[in-house]
């Protein structure tokens, strides 16, 4: 099945709250979502981060939700980041920062009408003043590009009293090459990824090899920077680049993927030595995240079309 046909419809579903209604309700989707969503509870999410961590393994909790469009809603997200964050000091870990959380900041009110970017940096500073008591690190997810502007924003400002909340940056944007060279400096951690939302051309490269250049302009830019490099692909060709940069450079860096996914690969990057983080995401709001997956994957739309005619 052709990616780039299928994928802009995937990606257009996975903001439609009727088809939403529809996947949701299939019995068949269960048994998928399972594969990148350990559960929707903080005890599972916990108990999964544990099973990483005796692997030699770190992690980045994600509580699921986006678009939040109430302010209450931003609340249980604030309160569902603070419990985790307590639940993360029943966890045993080999190396400091080794538990962090990623938030997204729709999530936490940023487009709520008025004044949604001083929500959610309110919001945000909560939870980074609790991770920050804990030992825990952050990181501020990167939404669709119309976000860019007003994240950076408030990563900026949570910066300046948590230095170490770190962002991502979307190697398909055109404009992130010259982001990394900003956030490249001591202390900040960027997690720098393809990108993940259907954009336009004025903005964003369109073809895989062209994406792909860019992720490979933007890795050697943070790797020769002084920041704190957060890899993020599965992707052979950016792992082997990445290995290739990092053998030269005197600080640190980690690879990160995402929970069920290239779980072998993981293992064989931290039993070589390297840092490597998990992404695990976990709640009932999972349906955006995983047909986000899906477009990514035709193997995956392939098995999740099957299992669903042959209910
Ligand atoms: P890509 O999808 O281009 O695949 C390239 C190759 O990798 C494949 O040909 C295959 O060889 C291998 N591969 C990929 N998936 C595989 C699989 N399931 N099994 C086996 N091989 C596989 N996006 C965003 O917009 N905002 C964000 O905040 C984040 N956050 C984030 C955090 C972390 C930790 C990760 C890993 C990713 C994100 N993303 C994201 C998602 C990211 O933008 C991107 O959509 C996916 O990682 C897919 O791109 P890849 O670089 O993995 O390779």
């Amino acid at each position: 099945m052709a990616l780039n046909i299928v994928r802009p419809a995937l990606l257009a579903a996975a903001r439609s709250p009727k088809l939403e209604g529809l996947v949701g309700k299939s019995r068949v989707t269960k048994k998928l979502v399972d594969r990148f969503v350990p559960g929707s509870s903080e005890t599972a999410v916990v108990d999964a981060a544990r099973a990483l961590l005796e692997s030699g393994r770190s992690v980045s909790i994600d509580y699921l939700g986006e678009d939040t469009t109430d302010e209450a809603t931003a609340t249980v997200t604030v309160d569902a980041y603070l419990s985790l964050i307590r639940a993360y000091t029943g966890l045993t870990v080999a190396r400091p920062h080794s538990l962090e959380v990623s938030i997204k900041l729709s999530a936490l009110g940023q487009s709520l009408p008025g004044d949604g970017n001083a929500v959610a940096l309110q919001n945000a500073h909560k939870i980074c003043s609790a991770a920050d008591a804990a030992g825990v690190w952050v990181t501020v997810d990167a939404e669709d590009h119309t976000t860019t502007d007003r994240t950076l924003a408030v990563v900026r400002e949570l910066r300046k009293d948590f230095p170490s909340v770190g962002t991502v940056l979307q190697a398909y944007l055109k404009r992130t090459e010259a982001d990394c060279r900003e956030f490249a400096g001591p202390g900040s951690r960027i997690r720098l990824c393809k990108g993940a939302y259907q954009e336009p051309a004025t903005v964003a490269f369109q073809s895989k090899d062209d994406v792909d250049a860019s992720y490979l302009r933007c890795l050697t830019v943070l790797m020769e920077g002084d920041g704190y490099p957060m890899v993020a692909s599965h992707d052979p060709q950016m792992i082997a680049a990445a290995t290739s940069l990092g053998a030269d450079r005197a600080a640190p860096f980690e690879f990160q993927m995402l929970y069920g996914i290239r779980d072998g690969e993981q293992v064989r990057l931290a039993t070589e030595g390297h840092r490597v983080r998990v992404y695990t995401p976990y709640g009932d709001q999972w349906y955006g995240y995983f047909m986000r997956r899906l477009a990514e994957r035709p193997a995956n739309l392939t098995f999740f079309l099957r299992s669903l005619v042959s209910r």
